[in-house]
């Protein structure tokens, strides 16, 4: 505990910037840069609001507000700072099904910005936010360096922003490390996914919705331990230019997520759930169905294991709800 402290604490003097700083994962971790003392620009065009609960008057932080597809924002925005958390991206099942040319343009145009002013102001470090929607469909456990078969547009995108990553590292030698994200979920989250809106179907007493046969498996992960996960990766010189999964490595099934949620809110009159067919705005085929993080790699590299288990994640979320 105090080791990791002493670790992220190596990151207090640098000059950051997270792109999608309004953003789920990106409001959490400007906080903890904020707790920790840095100086920080957050980046975002607000295309789902600010998600940022920070103090009024916060001296340390800029926010400029933009989008990364233009380069001179990013540009101007890049200018003096030392490191850089790239995690503005288009989200969202639904969302990025209906936008696919949004999604290649803000992942693909949107990423290579970033690093090209990255590169140009000799940035120290740039951490990306990939997916473990880059594996597709696995048998078994997800580990970094096995095949990938992408099966979505979103996916194809962020295995896209991997790649230019790895090409500016040798055009330019701007050091990176690609995070692949499984379902980090927490305070803040939007209600699209998928613990917060089984949360409001219980609280509001209609039955979980749930996509197929339910059976389909999940690696959650707590937002406070993604963002320790993801300052690590700034820290450490071992995980440079690494691709690295950001999950626990523990599995749960979607109906076993909503008897959870169900048991936790105590909600024993609450209907069954519902399992419906998949449609045009969620179809079976870009569904990855098992989706377990090998760990290995971080506990390695980031000497991490997330602590926060399924059932206290959701508590704290229920909590941060309780008081909205
Ligand atoms: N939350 C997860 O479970 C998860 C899983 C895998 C990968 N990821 C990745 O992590 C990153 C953060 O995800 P999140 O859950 O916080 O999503 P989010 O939607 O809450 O945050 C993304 C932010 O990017 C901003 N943005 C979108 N397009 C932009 C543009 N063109 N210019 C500037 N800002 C723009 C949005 O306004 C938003 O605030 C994303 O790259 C996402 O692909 C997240």
């Amino acid at each position: 505990m105090k080791a990791r402290q002493l670790a992220l604490e190596q990151l207090k003097d640098l000059k950051v910037v997270v792109t999608g700083g309004a953003g789920f994962i990106g409001s959490h971790l400007v906080s903890k840069l904020l707790d920790l003392g840095n100086q920080v620009t957050a980046v975002d065009s607000f295309l789902h609001g600010n998600k940022l609960e920070l103090p009024k008057n916060s001296r340390h932080l800029s926010l400029c507000q933009g989008d990364i597809r233009d380069y001179d924002f990013i540009r101007s925005a890049l200018a003096g700072q030392d490191l850089v958390f790239h995690l503005a991206a288009v989200v969202g099942v639904e969302y990025t099904q209906m936008s696919p040319l949004e999604v290649l343009d803000v992942e693909i145009q949107g990423t290579a910005n970033v690093l090209k002013a990255a590169a140009a102001h000799n940035i120290k470090r740039f951490v990306a936010a990939s997916s473990s929607e880059v594996y597709g469909d696995s048998p078994v456990v997800m580990d970094e360096e096995q095949p990938m078969s992408p099966r979505s547009t979103y996916a194809i995108a962020k295995l896209a922003g991997e790649a230019y990553c790895e090409a500016f590292y040798q055009s330019h030698g701007l050091e990176y490390t690609c995070l692949r994200y499984f379902n980090v979920y927490g305070p803040r989250q939007d209600e699209r996914f998928v613990i917060p809106s089984f949360v409001n179907r219980v609280l509001s007493g209609e039955p979980i919705i749930i996509y197929g046969d339910g059976r389909q498996t999940r690696d959650f992960t707590f937002i406070d331990d993604a963002v320790v996960m993801t300052l690590l990766a700034a820290q450490n010189p071992e995980a440079k230019c690494q691709r690295i999964n950001i999950g626990t490595g523990r599995m749960v099934t979607i109906n076993e997520l909503a008897d959870l949620i169900v048991k936790i809110i105590d909600a024993r009159d609450t209907a069954k759930p519902e399992h419906v067919n998949y449609d045009r705005k969620r179809p079976q085929a870009v569904e990855v169905f098992n989706r377990r993080a090998g760990v290995a790699r971080a506990r390695r590299l980031l000497q991490y294991t997330p602590g926060t288990t399924l059932v206290s994640g959701i508590k704290k979320y229920l909590d941060w709800r309780g008081q909205k």
